[in-house]
């Protein structure tokens, strides 16, 4: 069986009981929601610590600092989705291996070094992932629980900040 096939199946699993008032289906797909996120967020996260070791240039320092400020909001919210997927019953799928397996984040270029260049990879990065957590926002409440839109929220207004944060080296 493959690690992704693992991952899913892990997904699949019915949540274990909880006297929350959310349904085991509903809560299965809650999980299956914020597990993609564990994983999503975990690789994304891991990508930031890579720009903060391995940048380069003049502004070397400034971004090395900020990328490290970066990767541990991340860390936040991986923590925050991980516990939430626990709190409904379910198994938090957040090793490194089934992130990997998971993660709909683009590996980062293996070549790309240059301040600016890793500022625009991250960018690119950062924003796909506030696209698919903003949609989890309206998918969640959707599914009935607004405490997992509400988490999803607070993640969304991060990643926005953390996005201009990038951007505005890119447009001086
Ligand atoms: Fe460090």
């Amino acid at each position: 069986m493959s690690t992704n096939t693992a991952a899913k199946k892990a997904d699949a699993a019915p949540p274990y009981p909880t006297r929350i008032d959310l349904a085991a289906d509903v809560r299965a797909k809650l999980i299956s929601v914020l597990n993609q996120h564990v994983a999503d967020t975990f690789d994304l996260m891991s990508q930031t610590k890579y720009a903060h070791w391995n940048v380069k240039g003049r502004d070397f320092i400034g971004l090395h600092k900020l990328f490290d400020e970066l990767a541990e909001l991340l860390e936040g919210h991986v923590d925050q989705f991980a516990e939430r997927v626990t709190a409904l019953g379910g198994i938090a799928t957040g090793t490194a291996r089934q992130a990997a397996a998971s993660s709909r984040v683009a590996e980062f270029s293996a070549g790309v070094y240059k301040s600016m260049d890793v500022v625009a990879a991250l960018a690119d990065r950062y924003a796909a992932l506030g696209k698919t957590v903003r949609e989890a926002i309206d998918e969640t409440d959707e599914l009935g629980d607004k405490d997992t839109a509400d988490l999803f929220t607070e993640v969304s207004r991060d990643i926005d900040q953390s996005l201009y944060f990038l951007e505005a080296h890119l447009q001086g």
